[in-house]
């Protein structure tokens, strides 16, 4: 048996550890199907480029990104929203993996969520530097779902904080595999990313991953 997959007790079952009421890390969760994942996260970038969007404040992100499912989350002059289209190509945004929709619920599941059904995933690209600003997942018009955060590649110290900007943010590593899942009473709180530090990944090469997945629910179209 791979050992490292598994916690200190050689457990089947991957680590949970718990960062809040309604949220932990799920260490190495995501290993067993990484090559699977890659495939897909591949697949969607070939078909959905990622890009470095622009706030409403006018600054361009440090993190480039794309997204799969019936919505995608977008920024620009205008503002933060879902759209079902993807602006940059004006078609709708490629339809979510199969391994994204399973893997999303299953680590849901674990923490506690039955019948996580996302229909977001939001795959953001971090190179050494890239850094997410402390924020809260708000978008949504289901904030009854959980948060579900995959970690693949280079490491990454991630921020998670309370329900309020100025409360002091735990601090925790992310490494290849960690899957984080927030909901309940924890579905609003803040989180963000630290710069990403040099390095080379075995699969990945000099590049963090994260695919968040998300029920944004229906969006009003005029
Ligand atoms: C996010 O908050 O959208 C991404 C968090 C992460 O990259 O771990
Ligand atoms: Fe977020």
């Amino acid at each position: 048996m791979t050992f490292d997959l598994f916690d200190a007790r050689g457990d089947a079952e991957p680590a949970a550890e718990p960062l809040a009421d309604g949220a932990m890390v799920l260490r190495g969760f995501a290993r067993p199907m990484q090559e699977e994942l890659l495939a897909d996260v591949r697949a969607v970038i070939a078909a959905a480029p990622l890009r470095h969007l622009i706030t409403p404040g006018g600054l361009r992100m440090s993190v480039a990104m794309t997204n799969c499912g019936a919505l995608g989350w977008v920024s620009d002059r205008r503002g933060y929203r879902y759209d079902r289209v993807d602006p940059e190509r004006g078609a709708p945004w490629p339809a979510m993996p199969a391994s994204f929709t399973r893997l999303a619920a299953q680590a849901a599941s674990r923490a506690g969520f039955e019948g996580f059904v996302p229909d977001a995933c939001l795959i953001n690209r971090y190179e050494p530097g890239a850094k997410l600003s402390l924020h809260q997942d708000r978008d949504e018009h289901d904030h009854g779902a959980p948060i579900v955060s995959v970690s693949l590649g280079l490491p990454a110290v991630f921020l998670f904080g309370g329900l309020n900007r100025a409360d002091k943010a735990m601090r925790t590593q992310l490494r290849h595999g960690d899957v984080v899942v927030w909901g309940g009473p924890s579905r609003l709180r803040f989180h963000g990313v630290l710069p990403l530090a040099e390095g080379e990944h075995a699969l990945l090469g000099k590049q963090r991953i994260n695919l968040t997945f998300r029920r944004a629910g229906l969006i009003h179209t005029p």
